[in-house]
Parts: structure tokens; sequence; C-alpha cells
């Protein structure tokens, strides 16, 4: 298509540049249940509402942008996730998804554990009121000071992700006249089909212990060994956003037949297996993720059948659901400024965030939606990329995407899905502040992190 044959202004459907996008939905109009969460719908106004309330109230009150976070979908899903794998087994919220106080008391009400990655979160989990022995505790390389904090408190298991930490977090536990109890992160060897920062479990990378040339099986040896050490069994995580359960599938076998050469070397038959995250969630309506059900029985079918023919008594499973849990549940609301049309191209939408908010589309080269959701709009579709206000060429927030030709400044859109790894890994780039999450539930908003300020800024600017 010669680019000269286009009529100046926004690209309509019937017209587009290469690029690696869909075609526009039929009606820009219609919310693809698939990526909102689920109390979303347009009222009869034609603005989005999230658990009863117009988006155009929640900019009002709390500014954009903003991450509204849909409280009763969260603890649906959490309730989805436990049902699935029901009382035989444990869902471990990943909490660097995204955590907060809230949160926190919302899985504990649903019965969901929380697995922790750093001393920041293990606090905000210990000071919303999570029992320490629903805590797991990860990372490659744990501080000495994390584990002391993590050991006093008591947490239900640390998961010991390297030869020296086996030693370190055995003798932290001795000082402190305890037995830790731990599992050992193994890596696999599967290769997952994901991007190549989120795949955890191929060997040349720098999580986890390798089964293959027999580190694994070397590190159970020491660790069985050590007194303050309780050995409850092993991890592994294979990456994330994955949708194929082939990977899982050849995860769970190698986990099981480590599990049946500890008991041949041992004797010992080592009660737990945790199977990590990392299943994939709907960022577009190209996208389609399996229920927790599924996913629960696709993973005990696996496991049961190796147990059986490696005559084990079948291992009480664990998982660690982040993304899938709170990653649906949120939304980013953005209010259009600059519109900048460019001819045979595309047109850049810049709204008041960027990737300071939401950093997985320069990092991940992720894929998002976006829609018009303070009005609805009968205009052709056009194509459009949606950028930031940052100063950086690279700071998309949404690729590709279509949004009605008629969108002005001042509209307000919305990237749904923004639930997991948004808000946590928001950064302060160009001193901006990074935006409050706002629960909504039953007609009731509330703020669950607030927005930064400059007196923020300036607070951790000692001059
Ligand atoms: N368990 C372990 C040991 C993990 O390392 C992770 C994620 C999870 C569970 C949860 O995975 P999920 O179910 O949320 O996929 N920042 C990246 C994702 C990094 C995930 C790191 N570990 C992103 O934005 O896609």
């Amino acid at each position: 298509m010669s680019r000269s044959a286009h009529p100046a202004g926004p690209r309509h459907a019937d017209v587009l540049p290469e690029g690696h996008y869909s075609a526009p939905a039929a009606d820009l109009n219609v919310l693809d249940e698939k990526v909102w969460s689920r109390t979303v719908t347009r009222d009869a106004d034609g603005a989005l509402t999230v658990g009863g309330i117009a988006v155009a109230r929640l900019a009002e009150e709390f500014g954009t942008p903003a991450y509204f976070l849909d409280e009763s979908d969260f603890r649906a899903r959490c309730r989805a996730w436990a049902d699935a794998f029901g009382p035989d087994a444990d869902v471990f919220y990943a909490g660097k998804a995204f955590l907060s106080r809230a949160v926190v008391r919302w899985l504990k009400e649903e019965g969901l554990n929380l697995d922790v990655c750093s001393g920041g979160e293990l606090t905000t989990a210990l000071d919303a009121g999570m029992p320490a022995e629903r805590i797991a505790f990860h990372g490659n390389n744990k501080t000495v000071a994390e584990i002391e904090r993590a050991v006093e408190a008591g947490v239900g298991r640390i998961v010991l992700d390297s030869f020296q930490e086996i030693v370190r977090v055995a003798h932290i536990a001795q000082r402190h006249g305890v037995r830790q109890r731990v599992q050992i992160r193994v890596t696999v060897g599967v290769e997952a089909h994901t991007h190549e920062f989120i795949a955890t479990a191929h060997e040349d990378q720098k999580f986890g212990i390798a089964l293959a040339d027999g580190q694994a099986a070397e590190a159970v040896r020491r660790a069985l060994a050590l007194d303050g050490l309780e050995l409850i069994g092993v991890h592994s995580h294979i990456g994330s956003q994955i949708f194929d359960m082939a990977g899982f599938e050849v995860s769970a076998r190698r986990v099981v037949q480590l599990l049946a050469e500890i008991r041949d070397e041992h004797g010992v038959e080592l009660p737990e297996i945790d199977l990590g995250g990392g299943l994939g969630i709907a960022y577009t309506s190209d996208d389609d993720p399996r229920e927790p059900h599924e996913i629960a029985k696709a993973l005990s079918d696996i496991v049961g059948r190796e147990c059986e023919a490696a005559k084990l008594r079948t291992p009480r499973i664990s998982v660690e659901p982040g993304r899938a849990i709170v990653g649906p549940t949120a939304f980013t609301l953005y209010e259009v400024g600059t519109i900048k049309p460019l001819e045979g191209l595309r047109t850049y939408v810049s709204v008041d965030g960027g990737m300071s908010d939401n950093i997985r589309t320069a990092l991940y080269d992720a894929e998002y939606s976006v829609a018009l959701v303070s009005r609805t709009s009968d205009a052709e579709p056009m194509l459009v990329r949606v950028v930031g206000k940052h100063c950086e060429s690279g700071d998309i927030v949404v690729k590709d995407a279509f949004l009605p030709a008629d969108l002005a400044p001042g509209d307000l859109i919305a990237v749904p899905a923004t639930g997991a790894y948004c808000r946590s890994m928001a950064s302060n780039y160009n001193h901006a502040l990074r935006p409050p999450v706002v629960a909504v539930r039953d007609g009731e908003a509330r703020v669950i992190v607030r927005r930064e300020t400059e007196e923020d800024l300036l607070r951790l600017d000692v001059g």
C-alpha cells in the first residue's frame, strides 16, 4: 500500500500500515469481558463503570492516571483458585505482582497463602496480619538480614535458591534454635514459551539449582544433613505469562522423578512440591487463558500419575499464581492529551502517564488493549499507538490498537489487565508521581495505595 495514496489524518481500518495487530473489533464500544474485570460494564450514558461507579466520577475524585482495582473480582479469583485446588493443596498468591496491606487482608480472608520475595514484601505481609506460617519466602539473593527476619517471624517456608543459601539459612535457624521448614528451588530445564526475561526454568539463568547435572540431588543431600533445616519439598517455577500446560507437565514430571530419587537414596518421601506460578492472562482478545479448575486438574492428574508410576505417596501440591489473580482485576485510567496523526502510519495518542506506570510494553514488548471509556462513539476505528509523557520514544503503553477517530483531548481511555506488575514495577522516571491504587467494590471506592506527591519526592532528596 503506498503511503501517498492515503489522505492525511487518522488511519482508518480500511487503510492500515503493516504492523502486529488484529483487525479492529466490529464495535469498539463493546468491552470484551475477557480483558476487563468482572464488574466492568457501560452505563446508560455509555461511560464505563466498575463496581457500579462511573469512570468520570472516579477520575474526578482520584485523578488520572490511576489504577482501579475491582475488589470483588480479586476476591472471586482467590476463591476460584482455592476451590480449584481444594483442601489438599495450597495456593500462594505471588505478592510481587501487586502487594499492599489491603491485598494481604483480602488474601487472609479468602484463605490464600502468600509468597514474598523481599524484606519489604515480608514487612507488608506481617504488618497487615498475614500469619507467618502462611508465608513463603523466595529470592535468589536473600540478605542475611532478610533471612534473620523471616526465621524470627516464623515463616512457613523459605525457598532455598543456591548452595550458599542452604548453609546460610541453616546457620541462622540454628542460632535461633529452630528448624526452619524449607524447599529447594530446582531448575527443571524447561524452555517456557514466553519472553526471555520472564522464562525461569532453562539452565542458563540466575534462579535455582539445576536438576540436570545432579546439582539438585546434591543440594538435597546437603539440606538433609543440616540440623537447622526441615526439608519439606521441592519447588519449580518455569516462567510467566504461559498458556501452554505442556511446560508445567514436564516440570511436574521432573520434580516427581527427583522425589523418587530422593526416596531411593535417603529413604525419605518429601511431603510437598510447589509448581510455581506463571499462568497467562488475557491482555487482548487474542489471548485464551486456562481457568483455575483446568489448571488444577492438569497438574494434579500428572502428579498423581507420575507418583503412581514411581510408587510414591502423592505429595501436597502448592502453586503461586500472581498475575492470574490480580492481573485481570485492574485497569489504568488515563486522560488523553496530545493527539498526533501521522499520515500513512498511525495516530500517536499521548496520555498523562506512561512507562512509569506500565513498563511492561517497553520491557517485554507486552501487548495491551485500550478503550475509550468516558463515552461511546460511532466514529470509525483509527489505528493508534498510546504513548506516555516521558522523555523517551520507547515510552509506549499500547503499541497497536484501535480507538474511535473522533478521540479528543480530555477523553478518558483505559488500559485493562494492568493489575499485575504495573504498580509493582512503577518508577519515578522523570520524577513522575506513581499513581494511586483505588479499590472499588459495591458502589464504594477507596484508596489502598495513595498517589505520590511532590513532597514525597523532596522528602527522599535530602539535599
Ligand atoms: N513464583 C515465583 C517463584 C516467581 O518467581 C513468580 C514470578 C511467581 C511465582 C508468579 O508468577 P506469575 O503467576 O505472576 O506469572 N515482571 C514480569 C513477571 C516476572 C515474574 C517473576 N516471578 C512481568 O511483568 O511479566
